[in-house]
């Protein structure tokens, strides 16, 4: 979910609508928002997005209040409809609340407040935090902060929360524990947010909470932090923003995505800036040179992630493994942290995402700290909790990546990850000098390569328009190759809502075999590099089934143009970089066959870009 808050002397209600559309991206299910104009609390709520909320607010909401709140939803407790929506009140009326993230131990806390005579609208966890707040300020007659931290530390769960109390109608409280929550701060006017991006152009100096944390927020007086479970002041860091508004603009291309798919040259060579040298056959990030040692004395690198970042872990065990020959294992996030894994001292786990917040990454971290394992981040979101959890790590530099679909994230990922195979299999020894020198050499013309296979935009949009109405289609790839099928199939479901499967080609014949026909488009990656014969006989075998077969191949490619239905060509590197250049045409595919079905590319139905929920 998104949050948005505003305590100041400017209207309100612009900011805060202006604000959810750009926290959009984490969840959109339904939105609301609420306005304090002197006298009483205004608000107004509905399922569906902010411009829904907004052709509904501007009847309920007044527009002469200098404080107020929004929240934009991905449901967990309740359906998206109008009442679960945010923000939920207290019985009284008088304190309203908007929150990001799970209470979970709601039900013995409403079953007692029900006790009390306290009454429930909606289905939301949310809804009994609001009032189990009223309920401790009444009992022992505090004030605002107060009370909220009293309630907090009843809590089990996460939560960024942003509260108003009528009765105190100049400051607002906010709270955050495992859901990210920004303070900007202006002069005479503050702004709350779960990023930066709705007050990037009133502020660049932001105080990001940390976990247990909690604020009191007054239009003239300076934050104070404090600790929510024994009241300590902390002293806060106010951060200086880097994003800027045009970042997070279209920039004049249709959606996000397409912005975004189309940043990759240029973001790619943004990661590697600075740390790539391929002339000296220098490579070094801060983060792998303070603890080389670790990394080269582990003993299995383990890598953590979830949806697409978990696909870039997969194409970096193919590449750790072959460059320095440690043992790696790739986890979803959510399935390691609760199987009780074996994590021992000389384990280095890497965990890779884009948001830095995804909840089960996180908590995977933490499991992997208490064990001993040395902890190495690889975000895109600068400060984000899973990189400051981290012991240390690379930021993939990509800029704020705004549509659902994750695009120059995973290749940015990849660059990274690739970065800091090459840097150890130099120190171990594992790469011959001439292949590490060729691979920093490839490295460095990738962003090329990658602007020329997104030439290939225009024959992705034919080919689009031939499949755009396949109830299924099939992704297959081999070594390197394989994730990028998986994470192909993944785009295509996400943003177009066909059903696809990502497989390595040798298994189709154990199974997805049986679903090709004639009406079945079957996506083969099948570069030059890289088991080339094998997939060659795999395509054979589609062939014969009469599948349609959509291959992307090296430019100049003679024998799979013979027996493909349709190539897309990109062009020609080194088998472990292949994954960067076959990638683009697959996000270019899934893009335009969502756009001709009329898909909302940018905001696909029931998905949210940060998932601070388990
Ligand atoms: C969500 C997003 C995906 C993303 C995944 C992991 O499901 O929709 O695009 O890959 O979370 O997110 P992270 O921020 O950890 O990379």
């Amino acid at each position: 979910c998104g949050i948005v808050g505003y305590v100041g002397y400017r209207e309100a209600y612009p900011i805060i609508i202006k604000g959810l559309k750009r926290l959009e991206y984490r969840g959109y299910d339904s939105a609301g928002a609420m306005i304090y104009d002197g006298e009483s609390l205004k608000h107004s709520k509905t399922k569906g997005k902010v411009t829904d909320l907004e052709s509904r607010a501007s009847a309920e909401i007044s527009l002469n209040g200098s404080i107020g709140m929004g929240h934009t939803r991905w449901a967990t407790h309740g359906v998206p409809n109008d009442v679960n929506s945010h923000p939920h009140f207290s019985n009284s009326g008088e304190i309203s609340i908007i929150h990001n993230g799970i209470i979970e131990n709601y039900e013995p806390l409403k079953k007692e407040l029900i006790n009390r005579g306290y009454t429930f609208t909606s289905d939301t966890d949310t809804e009994v935090l609001v009032n189990l707040i009223e309920e401790v300020q009444r009992k022992e007659n505090l004030k605002i902060g107060k009370a909220v931290q009293v309630a907090l530390n009843q809590v089990v769960g996460a939560y960024a929360i942003c509260v108003f109390d009528k009765k105190y109608p100049d400051q607002m409280v906010v709270a955050r524990l495992g859901s990210p929550l920004a303070i900007g701060i202006g002069k005479d006017e503050f702004f709350v947010a779960s990023d930066a991006s709705p007050f990037i152009e009133y502020t660049s100096n932001a105080i990001y909470l940390e976990d247990e944390e909690m604020a009191i927020i007054r239009k003239d007086k300076p934050v104070k932090v404090r600790k929510i479970k024994d009241d300590t002041l902390v002293d806060p860091y106010v951060q200086e923003l880097q994003m800027n508004l045009e970042q997070i603009e279209k920039g004049g291309y249709d959606h996000f995505m397409l912005k975004e798919i189309y940043e990759q040259p240029n973001v790619i060579k943004d990661t590697y800036r600075g740390r790539l040298h391929a002339n000296e056959g220098i490579i070094q990030m801060a983060g792998v040179e303070d603890n080389l040692e670790k990394f080269t004395n582990a003993e299995r690198i383990l890598i953590v992630a979830c949806g697409t970042s978990w696909h870039a872990g997969l194409v970096a065990e193919y590449i750790f493994e072959e460059f320095t020959r440690i043992p790696v294992e790739v986890e979803y996030a959510s399935e390691f942290r609760y199987r009780n894994p074996i994590i021992n001292k000389g384990d280095v786990l890497i965990a890779i995402s884009q948001s830095g917040e995804t909840a089960d990454t996180l908590a995977a971290i933490k499991l992997a700290k208490e064990k001993g394992a040395f902890v190495f981040g690889v975000c895109n979101v600068v400060g984000s909790s899973i990189s400051r959890e981290s012991h240390a790590g690379a930021y993939t530099h990509a800029g704020p990546e705004i549509g659902v679909a994750s695009t120059k994230a995973f290749t940015t990922q990849i660059t990274v990850l690739t970065m800091i195979a090459l840097r150890l299999a130099k120190a171990k020894g594992t790469l011959s000098n001439s292949d590490f020198h060729r691979y920093l050499q490839e490295l460095e013309v990738i962003p090329e390569k990658v602007a020329d296979a997104l030439l290939t935009n225009d024959v992705s949009k034919e080919i689009a328009a031939k499949f755009k109405d396949a109830p299924n289609c099939l992704y297959l790839g081999r070594g390197y190759n394989f994730p990028v099928a998986l994470e192909g199939a993944l785009k295509l479901k996400e943003i177009s809502y066909i059903h696809a499967e990502g497989y390595p080609a040798a298994e189709m014949k154990h199974g997805p075999i049986a679903l090709i026909d004639e009406s079945m488009p079957v996506v083969v990656i099948a570069p030059k590099q890289g088991h080339y014969d094998k997939v060659v006989s795999n395509i054979q075998e589609i062939k014969s089934r009469n599948g349609k077969i959509i291959a992307i191949v090296t430019k100049g490619d003679i024998q799979v143009r013979g027996l493909a239905d349709f190539v897309i060509e990109v062009p020609d590197t080194t088998e472990a970089l292949t994954p960067l250049l076959t990638t683009i045409p697959l996000q270019l595919l899934s893009y335009h066959i969502a756009v001709m079905r009329g898909c909302n590319v940018d905001q696909p139905r029931n998905l949210a870009k940060s998932v601070t929920v388990e």
